[in-house]
């Protein structure tokens, strides 16, 4: 069994679609096998997001994290790293695959980071490491 780290990002916390994101989770027939909702610190989102340091949206994103509660949840089920990313669509909202999370419920407010609501472990070794992380 596979599991993987969603993250209901602080924009989807704030407009109420935690729900709505669990649902579709729920829907699609993985499990939700922990929640927690909580204001992460800085450096636990400074080794999140570390593949992305000086980049030019690292600033921003970690800020934007930092903006309000998000919501961990681990996911499991067979193939559940690949299934949760095509479920949340493409990153940009704006051409996001209508049916995908971002796709339907996210778009572009012309800020210098996109707030695509959700994220989701792009590898095994990065649910592992995320997870531990997130969890641990
Ligand atoms: P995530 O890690 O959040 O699941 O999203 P992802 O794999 O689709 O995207 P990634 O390339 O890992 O980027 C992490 C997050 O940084 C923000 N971002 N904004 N040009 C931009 O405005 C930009 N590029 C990336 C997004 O919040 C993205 O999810
Ligand atoms: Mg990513």
């Amino acid at each position: 069994m596979q599991s993987t780290l969603v993250l209901v990002k602080p924009d989807g916390v704030q407009r109420s679609l935690i729900g709505e994101i669990l649902r579709r989770c729920e829907a699609k027939g993985y499990v939700i096998e922990d929640l927690k909702l909580f204001s992460p610190p800085k450096e636990l989102l400074e080794k999140h997001y570390q593949e992305h340091e000086g980049k030019p949206f690292y600033e921003p994103l970690v800020e934007f994290m930092l903006s309000g509660p998000t919501l961990a949840c681990k996911l499991s089920g067979e193939r559940v790293i690949e299934g949760f990313r095509s479920l949340a669509g493409t990153t940009d909202p704006t051409t996001a695959a209508p049916g995908t999370i971002r796709g339907d419920l996210a778009r572009d407010w012309g800020l210098n980071v996109q707030q695509n609501l959700v994220h989701g472990s792009d590898s095994e070794e990065s649910a592992a490491k995320e997870l531990a992380l997130w969890f641990g």
